[in-house]
């Protein structure tokens, strides 16, 4: 139940895309609500405050309204679950996954064998020690996944296992230092043997830099090819997806395409993609422009597209809600998320909200619609090849980034402008048809029903905009240029 704009609401409308448009969708219209209209998680990170209660109120209410899916920002590594050997710690994590069933959402655990925040015992005690590695890893795993068996349904079982130039594993990591690559393989089978059930991913950062076999994700997939025909329990990958700003990083080289690239190789293997940790943050110390964070806006909604387009990927999820708790300082960067340090929504909120509005997925893919109610997964072994065929089969889906493009049907219907009057052609017996214009982030600017096939804009302001037509089962979009 959209509300819409009428042409007498213009100036209320104008004004809202100034101002954030939250107000001028309805009420009960969420992140989280079209997400699953679209069979999609949307999620972000719970941050770490939130465990200790030292967040403000609205932010758990924002954070339960818009998200269905969550992740412990550090509260379920390996250094918060076991601090000391043999001594587990699961208060937070259970905490989360208390608060995740309350709330109907799905769990995502982070992460079991990761170089990172290892308690120093694990070195100090048995550093190159082989057997004794394995046997701290497996028990680590045996216990983290047995205890949230059932109630965490995905995890990150191995996180950032590749370095970064001329990909090859990372050196620097107690796992490989003392066991070697196979560590990795080791706690795919150990994790799917404590939980049958969940889905089990191996997650990165720097996976939208290509698939060449110089780019890391063109490495793992290699890797992930092995897997699968070996039948190692690798259910998806992640991507976590820290990216800054395009026009403040001059080497950034990655892209939303080629991700999509990667997703579209995997499917080859029925392997999912998930975007984990997104982020798209601009270098600290700038001045961030109202256009910035437009631009900003496109780059999240460009990013969702692969989630809502490619079948076999089904997640997005930001690693945080408000940019006053963020972890990207200290990677010198701001303002990466979607809600502001007031909790406001920003442009990107905006852009990911009106893209999960318009979304409509081509007829002859029908797109994973029953993901958000399936909590039967399926019982898959090491050995088990049985994965569903999730190949891409259509090949008639362009990659285009333009969102709102993607919403038209072929039609005969189109529209031109003379003057400040819209006219609406090929309506053939039609007397009414429905106009909705946006702006070129997608934005909605106003609705109308228009009679006798033209519309008066003379409130519009000059500009470009996309207009969309839609008359009985027949729609269109285009640009048009309103001087
Ligand atoms: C970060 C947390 O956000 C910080 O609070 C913590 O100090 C360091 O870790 N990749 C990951 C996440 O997989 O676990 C990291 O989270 C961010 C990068």
């Amino acid at each position: 139940m959209k509300k819409t704009h009428t042409l007498a609401g213009l100036v209320l409308g104008t004004a809202l895309l100034g101002a954030g448009l939250t107000s001028a969708f309805a009420a009960d219209e969420t992140l989280r609500s079209l997400a699953e209209k679209n069979g999609i998680y949307i999620g972000a990170i719970l941050n770490s405050q939130w465990f200790g209660g030292g967040l403000p109120g609205n932010y758990e209410q924002i954070h339960k309204q818009q998200f269905n899916i969550v992740v412990a920002e550090n509260e379920m590594k390996f250094d918060a679950t076991e601090p000391q050997e043999g001594r587990f710690n699961y208060g937070n994590g259970d905490k989360m996954v208390k608060y995740a069933k309350q709330n109907g959402m799905r769990v995502r655990g982070h992460a079991l064998a990761w170089h990172s925040q290892v308690p120093g015992w694990v070195e100090q005690k048995y550093g190159k020690n082989k057997k004794e590695l394995l046997r701290v890893l497996k028990n680590h795993i045996n216990n983290v996944v047995g205890h949230w068996k059932g109630q965490v349904d995905e995890w990150d079982v191995v996180n950032e296992a590749i370095s970064n130039n001329e990909p090859q594993w990372r050196g620097f990591s107690v796992w490989y230092q003392g066991i070697g690559p196979e560590f990795i393989d080791s706690a795919f089978v150990w994790a799917h043997a404590a939980d049958p059930k969940a889905e089990l991913c191996y997650n990165d950062y720097n996976l939208e830099q290509g698939i060449n076999p110089k780019a890391k994700a063109g490495f793992l997939l290699e890797q992930v090819k092995r897997w699968v025909k070996n039948g190692i329990p690798i259910h998806c990958v992640g991507s976590q997806t820290h990216v800054e700003d395009t026009t403040t990083d001059k080497h950034f080289i990655g892209s939303p395409d080629s991700l999509r690239s990667l997703a579209k190789e995997l499917a080859k293997l029925n392997v999912k993609l998930k975007i984990t940790e997104l982020d798209i943050g601009f270098k600290s110390g700038i001045n961030v422009s109202k256009s910035d964070l437009e631009r900003q806006g496109q780059t999240f909604r460009q990013y969702l597209d692969i989630i809502l387009e490619e079948p076999n990927a089904d997640t997005y999820l930001i690693w945080g809600v408000s940019d006053k708790w963020s972890w990207l300082g200290g990677l010198n960067r701001q303002k990466g998320l979607i809600y502001d340090d007031n909790l406001k929504p920003k442009p990107a909120f905006d852009s990911i909200m009106v893209r999960l509005q318009t979304f409509e997925p081509p007829k002859d893919t029908a797109k994973k619609d029953t993901i958000v109610k399936d909590t039967t997964k399926k019982d898959t072994t090491v050995k088990d090849t049985t994965k569903k065929d999730t190949t891409v089969k259509d090949t008639t889906k362009k990659d285009t980034t333009d969102a709102i493009a993607r919403i038209a049907s072929r039609a005969t219907v189109s529209a031109y402008v003379a003057g400040r009057t819209l006219f609406v052609t090929g309506l053939g017996s039609k007397t009414t048809a429905k106009v909705d214009l946006f702006d070129l982030q997608g934005r909605p600017v106003f609705s109308t029903q228009c009679e006798n096939a033209t519309v008066d804009l003379k409130n519009v302001p000059e500009g470009l905009y996309v207009v969309r037509i839609s008359a009985g089962s027949t729609k269109t979009v285009q640009r048009l240029s309103i001087k």
